[in-house]
């Protein structure tokens, strides 16, 4: 079963769509087989950075049933034969008529492909297409830039998603509850109050659903000066989150990343000695590192997990 990454964010064109790409590039070198699919609820265009300007088929044709299996959709990635490219839809995925059921179904023929890594390109926002698809995975990376509306954007969106998370526990129990589903929340407490009445276990359900919760960050196009910005927002997240959120890497603002978008080809393909390609080299180490010890706890048999404390 392939292992699925999600890289999400809050705020637009933080650079999810170059750190995806450019994570597949290097897992592929590192002898994975990965595929990178693009679920960008709001317009998709990783097939571009490739160079694929218009691709044969996209996820529309599967999500469509125009295609039966998911494999139809591959397309390779001349720049390496351990890559494929799931393209994502020229219309927004948003519009696609997709509850909560077929959205998963979706994300588990994604794990059902021939692959050991599925990064999912997720796009900006935090419509519930766009949470749903990001914490569909197993392992979840966010991206930010140090401007501060990119920070507070992050901050909502991991907040929104941990509210998300915690209502999916009961959604995917109860087929009932789907009328939760497109309802608006603000804290997990009024989760937990709206599903108790019928699920007295819920304020338990919702602190084991948290555990699990740890996303990774990203900081991209950091320079000299926005350092301080980067301390602040990794308090900040840690504060909602509980946890510790992870920095997976700091990728500078750099030049030869606009350069490489303009060829159509990965930055550490085609600069690899950059700056922002070497960061996103030890970043693709540090995914790497922490999804090793989840492929082995999943051989283990599993143990009681303690009790998360609800954020407010
Ligand atoms: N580290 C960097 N240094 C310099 N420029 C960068 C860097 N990262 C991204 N960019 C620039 O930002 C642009 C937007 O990046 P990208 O398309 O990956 O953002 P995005 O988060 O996927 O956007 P969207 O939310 O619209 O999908 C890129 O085309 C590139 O020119
Ligand atoms: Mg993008």
């Amino acid at each position: 079963m392939a292992t699925i990454v999600s890289i999400g964010s809050g705020k637009g064109g933080v650079g999810k769509s170059v750190i995806a790409a450019n994570l597949a590039m290097l897992l592929a070198k590192r002898g994975k087989r990965v595929v990178l699919a693009d679920l960008d609820v709001g317009g998709a265009d990783a097939h571009i950075l490739f160079g694929l300007l218009n691709p044969p088929r996209t996820l529309t044709d599967f999500v469509e049933r125009r295609v039966e299996r998911l494999e139809e959709v591959l397309q390779p990635i001349s720049a390496h034969p351990f890559l494929q490219l799931l393209p994502g839809t020229g219309d927004t995925l948003a519009t696609a008529n997709l509850p909560y059921a077929k959205k998963k179904r979706l994300i588990r023929h994604f794990s059902q492909l021939q692959a050991d890594i599925i990064i999912v390109d997720i796009g900006a926002g935090t419509s519930y297409h766009a949470l749903d698809f990001f914490l569909m995975a197993d392992h979840y990376v966010t991206v930010a830039t140090p401007d501060p509306t990119s920070v507070l954007d992050l901050y909502r969106f991991i907040k929104l998603a941990a509210i998300r998370r915690v209502l999916s526990a009961f959604l995917s129990r109860d087929a009932v509850s789907e009328a939760l589903s497109d309802r608006d929340f603000a804290s997990i407490e009024e989760v937990i109050q709206a599903v108790t009445e019928t699920d007295p276990n819920a304020r338990n359900t919702a602190s084991r659903t948290l555990q699990g919760f740890q996303p990774h960050l990203i900081v991209n196009r950091v320079s000299g000066k926005s350092r301080v910005n980067v301390l602040q927002l990794k308090k900040l997240l840690q504060e909602y989150v509980g946890g510790d959120l992870t920095t997976l890497g700091e990728i500078p603002d750099d030049p030869a990343v606009t350069r490489a978008v303009r060829s159509f080809l990965p930055v550490v393909e085609c600069e690899p000695t950059a700056p922002a390609s070497l960061a996103l080299s030890q970043a693709a180490d540090a995914l790497l590192a922490t999804m090793a010890p989840r492929i082995a706890v999943r051989a283990e048999p599993s143990t009681a997990p303690a009790q998360t404390p609800i954020p407010s």
